[in-house]
């Protein structure tokens, strides 16, 4: 049987000169590698007392949703600026490459709720940072944060000290 990592296509000088792109289109388009990928990010899950499951767009719907439904939970999209139409909360980082704006609807988590929060990958970390200022900001506690990838010479697990961050495959 392959490992994940065996899924994972890595694409150097994309988008930008520099960056190595650790492509999911290949664990995706694979049967195997999907579940592997699911169920390897939902294992974290096992003993954990979660009430709802929040994803980063994109990629961390493509994620998060197959979890949230396997578990029986909701899943609610934090979303690229100007996608929401209610009321929303906003937050703005730096990424590898760019700089972007998270939202997500102000009725999405209700306080007190205990969310853990997909994506499939961690780089700089300033994603999820700003997903997790969102969530607490709306009152919910996060209690688990899970990738498919983490490349931690970037060092975004240092910027989630405190929280409980998973990752199924480590790139140096
Ligand atoms: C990518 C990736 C993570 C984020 C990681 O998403 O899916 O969400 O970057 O980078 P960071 O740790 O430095 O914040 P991207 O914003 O490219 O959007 P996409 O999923 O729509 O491609
Ligand atoms: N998002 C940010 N950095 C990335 C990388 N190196 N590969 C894939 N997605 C990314």
């Amino acid at each position: 049987m392959k490992k994940i990592e065996e899924y994972v296509r890595s694409i150097p000088d994309f988008p930008e000169p520099g960056i190595i792109f650790r492509d999911i289109t290949s664990v995706l388009q694979d049967a195997e590698g999907l579940q592997l990928a699911i169920n390897s990010m939902q294992e974290f899950l096992k003993d954990v007392d979660v009430d709802v499951i929040a994803g980063t767009e994109s990629r961390g719907f493509i994620f998060g949703v197959p979890i949230a439904y396997n578990l029986h939970k909701p899943f609610v999209p934090i979303r690229k600026k100007g996608k929401l139409p209610c009321e929303t909360v906003s937050a703005s980082y730096d990424l590898e490459y760019g700089s972007a704006t998270i939202e997500m609807h102000k009725d999405s988590i209700k306080p007190g709720q205990k969310v853990a929060i997909v994506d499939d990958l961690i780089a700089t970390g300033g994603t999820i940072e700003a997903a997790i200022k969102l969530v607490e900001e709306l009152g919910g506690e996060v209690v688990k944060v899970i990738f498919l990838m983490e490349l931690a010479g970037l060092h975004g697990r240092e910027r989630l000290k405190g929280y409980d961050v998973e990752s199924v495959i480590c790139y140096e």
